[in-house]
């Protein structure tokens, strides 16, 4: 489909949407048609959205940054697989495949391997794209490889999301003199702007936090991705779970300061804050509010096993000791890689874990069930403390 044609049938579904709501959508409902709606949202549409910079794509991620991040975080699932004698892995979200391939890839250099690895994707366009990467392993790696439709009723795994909670519709609420109001989506009956903002009064807070939050502050809830991680711990019978994200516990989310919300938009490498621009164009996107993840999953009978930024995490879990593998000699005990491919490992380490990077904003979780290995990842600087705070 031409892109102006899948425009304008997403704007005819969302209008849709808001028909049959009675002339009122929430927020978290058209950002799920923006992103999801089969075969013209965001994520369901377009296969290039994420990359490398120059290549025809919206944003980058950490896998897409740097074949380390995948390789650092094998050894924590491989050490964490050995000791509690976990043989399956999990990815939510698996994006372009890349993790999936890197993580893979580290495994069979090495002396542990899952016997299955289960991808579970929602947009069919992604799915298309992990599968084409992954046809790429040798055929003894690649056949582990499945999508899953649904989580089975129990199974036990090591679990991992990378950017994936915040890529799930969040809810705006706006906060007025009288109390919260909740910010949706209204037609204006106008083709060059088919949308506009709409707030309804008599919202609820879910967290206390949000008191601090001065009148006119615009933030976001996170019914879905709370929701989500209500069922992966019901399904969960056994494992452990690492969701690697931008985002803060929630004292630091409803800082005073942080009165416009987290809620950003993504097309070709830049941001922008306007996601009633062109539905279906750019990515929309939320930082995670991480108190309320642990909070549902403590409800849910999970532990948390850590959580701290990702520079921390990935310099405990091994990074450079992944770095002077990968610039001493590859895998199979072939030389190293020429100055120019060495640089760019480096650069890459740089950009994971800098504090103006990717090192301080991004933070990696760790729910568990059932388990009793301590991860390295998380052995100095755990904040998980910051969350209840
Ligand atoms: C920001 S991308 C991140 C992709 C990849 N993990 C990476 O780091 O490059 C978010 C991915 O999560 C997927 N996704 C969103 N919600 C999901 C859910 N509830 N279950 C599984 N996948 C989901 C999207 O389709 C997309 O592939």
């Amino acid at each position: 489909m031409e892109r102006s044609d899948s425009l304008a049938a997403l704007v005819a579904r969302i209008l849709d949407a808001i028909g049959q709501a009675g002339g009122w959508l929430p927020f978290d409902r058209y950002m799920n048609l923006a992103l999801y709606a089969p075969g013209l949202g965001y994520y369901a549409a377009a296969p290039g959205v994420l990359g490398r910079w120059g290549a025809d794509s919206d944003f980058v991620t950490a896998p897409e940054l740097s074949p380390l991040f995948g390789m650092t975080l094998a050894r924590q699932l491989a050490a964490a697989g050995r000791a509690e004698g976990l043989e399956r892995v999990v990815e939510f979200g698996a994006g372009s495949g890349k993790l999936a391939c890197d993580m893979l890839a580290a495994w069979s250099r090495g002396d542990w391997m899952p016997r299955e690895y289960a991808i579970v994707e929602v947009s069919a366009a992604m799915r298309a794209r992990q599968q084409d990467a992954t046809a790429t392993l040798p055929p003894d790696v690649r056949k582990r490889v499945v999508w899953w439709d649904r989580l089975p009723a129990r199974f036990d795994a090591l679990v991992v999301g990378n950017e994936v909670l915040d890529a799930m519709p969040v809810q705006l609420l706006v906060r007025t003199r009288h109390g919260w109001s909740e910010r949706g989506i209204v037609a204006t009956g106008d083709t060059a702007r088919p949308f506009a903002w709409s707030d309804r009064p008599g919202a609820a807070a879910p967290r206390r936090s949000m008191d601090a939050l001065p009148v006119g502050a615009v933030t976001e809830t996170h019914a879905a991705a709370e929701a989500f991680i209500a069922t992966l711990a019901d399904h969960l019978r056994r494992g452990l779970a690492l969701f690697i994200d931008y985002g803060f516990p929630a004292h630091e989310y409803d800082h005073p300061q942080r009165d416009s919300g987290t809620l950003r938009c993504h097309r070709a490498h830049r941001a922008h804050d306007d996601p009633l621009w062109e539905p279906g164009a750019s990515d929309i996107t939320a930082h995670v509010e991480f108190s309320g993840i642990a909070r549902v999953a403590r409800n849910a009978g999970m532990e948390i096993l850590g959580y701290t930024s990702q520079a921390r995490f990935l310099l405990n879990a091994g990074l450079l000791d992944t770095l002077r593998d990968a610039l001493t000699a590859t895998g199979d005990g072939g030389p190293a890689p020429p100055d120019r491919a060495g640089l760019a490992l480096a650069a890459g380490v740089q950009k994971l874990v800098n504090e103006s990077e990717m090192g301080e904003l991004f933070k990696v979780m760790a729910l568990g069930r059932g388990v009793r290995t301590a991860l390295a990842g998380f052995a100095q600087g755990d904040r998980a403390a910051a969350l209840d705070g």
